[in-house]
């Protein structure tokens, strides 16, 4: 028998939320957003251990994992950066301001910071088109971004 990843905490969460839910099944959303806020990201082990709980196949949790960019399938920093380049941002400078945080912290898209700290991301719209450019730093929104204020948030960590 294997050893669990997942908390305790996370099986009495999801055994409080499974009465709201018509099957097992459609609690995945909700049990891959709950593994992630403990273990940050999802390895094949985590995704495993949740497609058990829920009488999945582990493939069907990894190819619903992997179609949302909110869940990260490769370990990331403490502070993820997801710089939104899609056509509102990219129109208010979104690639200059990419590549100041590639230069910041320096690191390509897509990398992680040596001391574990930055992961940087570009993401798909996050929905904030009306205050574009705009990025996400862990669950926070970061709006009208301009390079000065991408500055001032990196440096403050
Ligand atoms: S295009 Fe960037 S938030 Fe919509």
């Amino acid at each position: 028998m294997s050893t669990k990843i997942l908390s305790q905490k996370f099986y009495s969460a999801m055994d409080k939320l499974l009465p709201r839910y018509p099957t097992k099944q459609a609690l995945l959303l909700p049990a891959l957003h709950e593994a992630q806020e403990e273990t940050r990201w999802l390895s094949s082990e985590v995704m495993a251990e949740i497609a058990a709980y829920l009488d999945m196949h582990p493939a069907k949790v990894r190819e619903v994992a992997s179609f949302y960019t909110m869940y990260n399938l490769q370990p990331v920093g403490k502070y993820h950066v997801k710089l939104c380049t899609n056509a509102a941002c990219m129109l208010r400078g979104a690639d200059k301001l990419l590549e100041r945080c590639e230069a910041k912290l320096g690191i390509r898209c897509g990398e992680t910071t040596a001391d574990n700290r930055f992961t940087l991301m570009e993401e798909e719209c996050l929905g904030a088109c009306g205050t574009a450019p705009a990025m996400m730093f862990n669950d926070d929104y970061v709006e009208n971004l301009t390079p000065a204020k991408i500055d001032e948030l990196l440096a403050k960590q």
